[in-house]
């Protein structure tokens, strides 16, 4: 059976480690796959619903993330990468969804909840923002999207998208489809920053960038969390809770050699610059030809610009066809 997949991410940064581990390098191997239909779109609209004083950040990372995208391998000859502010449909579509969804249901999204919560809006929270997640059923479903590839925190998107999809369908007639979510592999959808504090992410500086130059990707291993007990060389060393062990776990292919290490940590006499000049080669065997690339596209960012508005056009194809569908069923396509 043919897969249509969508997936997206709002341009508020360039795209770390943790995206990559924990979903794009999925959306490659989905994409290598010639019976998956992918649509991989920059939500900047909804990035725009917090940061609404701000376009020039959203706009800066817009090409950012393109260039993330193609630089892990995203082909856009075989996925489609659009730009959301440039589908109308999507925005039409959104509209016709709220009104199948109340307040209450909204606010009672855990994301949501915990995003305004963090951001401390409190009752100043943008409206935008508060209905994003029924804009995202709108670029779920406009492409009509069985699979859905993203983190645990999105899961309760999926649940709202799931439920708007049955209350149309229930309403109106069977012409959405039912998303699924494609979570993380395991131990993949959480990658911990170099800090070890927590998530890696933009907010807590604690990221390895695939825009990141070999230097700065030096600096950061070497800056990285290890065992603070383990103090001198012969010392034993604890490898839980050790990064450069975490990484290695998840980034590092000769597994045989790794388990020793881990073993030597242990028993004391293997110190961190050794294990951490490893990390540094284990992670520039991936780093560097995603480097290489983005560097030869960010040459020429008006060819990205074209990539993104040709992919906008195609999916915008896809979008009219489905608003069409969901207004005659509706009853509302008058002319
Ligand atoms: N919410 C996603 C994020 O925070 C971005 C996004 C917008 C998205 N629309 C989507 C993801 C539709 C999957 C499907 O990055």
């Amino acid at each position: 059976m043919t897969n249509i997949i969508l997936t997206g991410d709002r341009p508020t940064g360039r795209l770390h480690l943790g995206h990559y581990v924990g979903s794009l390098k999925t959306r490659v191997e989905m994409q290598a796959d010639p019976m998956n239909k992918l649509f991989i779109m920059v939500a900047d609209m909804q990035a725009l619903t917090d940061n609404a004083k701000n376009p020039e950040k959203i706009r800066t990372n817009l090409t950012e993330v393109a260039l993330d995208y193609l630089a892990v391998g995203l082909d856009p000859s075989k996925t489609t990468i659009f730009v959301q502010s440039q589908i109308p449909e999507l925005s039409e579509l959104t509209m016709y969804y709220l009104n199948l969804v109340s307040v209450g249901r909204v606010r009672r999204n855990p994301t949501v909840k915990a995003e305004i919560e963090q951001k401390k809006f409190g009752e100043s929270v943008p409206t935008g923002f508060f209905i994003y997640p029924v804009s995202q059923a709108a670029d779920i479903t406009a492409f009509k999207a069985n699979l859905v590839p993203v983190g645990e925190d999105q899961k309760p998107m999926l649940e709202q998208t799931q439920e708007i999809v049955h209350s149309f369908n229930n309403t109106y007639g069977e012409v959405l489809v039912e998303p699924k979510a494609v979570l993380p592999p395991k131990n993949m959808g959480r990658l911990p920053g170099i800090d070890g504090n927590g998530k890696m992410s933009k907010s807590l500086g604690n990221g390895i960038y695939l825009a990141d130059t070999a230097d700065v990707v030096q600096k950061k291993v070497m800056s990285m969390y290890t065992d603070p007990n383990h103090i001198h060389v012969e010392d034993p060393g604890q490898v839980e809770g050790n990064m450069v062990f975490t990484y290695l776990d998840v980034f590092g292919q000769d597994k045989e050699k790794i388990a020793e290490l881990k073993e030597h940590y242990r028993r004391g006499g293997l110190g961190d610059v050794k294990i951490k000049r490893y990390l540094i080669d284990v992670l520039e065997a991936e780093l560097a030809p995603i480097r290489t690339r983005r560097e030869e596209y960010a040459k020429d960012l008006g060819e990205v610009l074209n990539i993104l508005q040709a992919g906008s056009q195609s999916a915008e194809k896809v979008a009219a066809a489905t608003l069409s569908e969901v207004k005659k069923a509706m009853g509302i396509a008058y002319f």
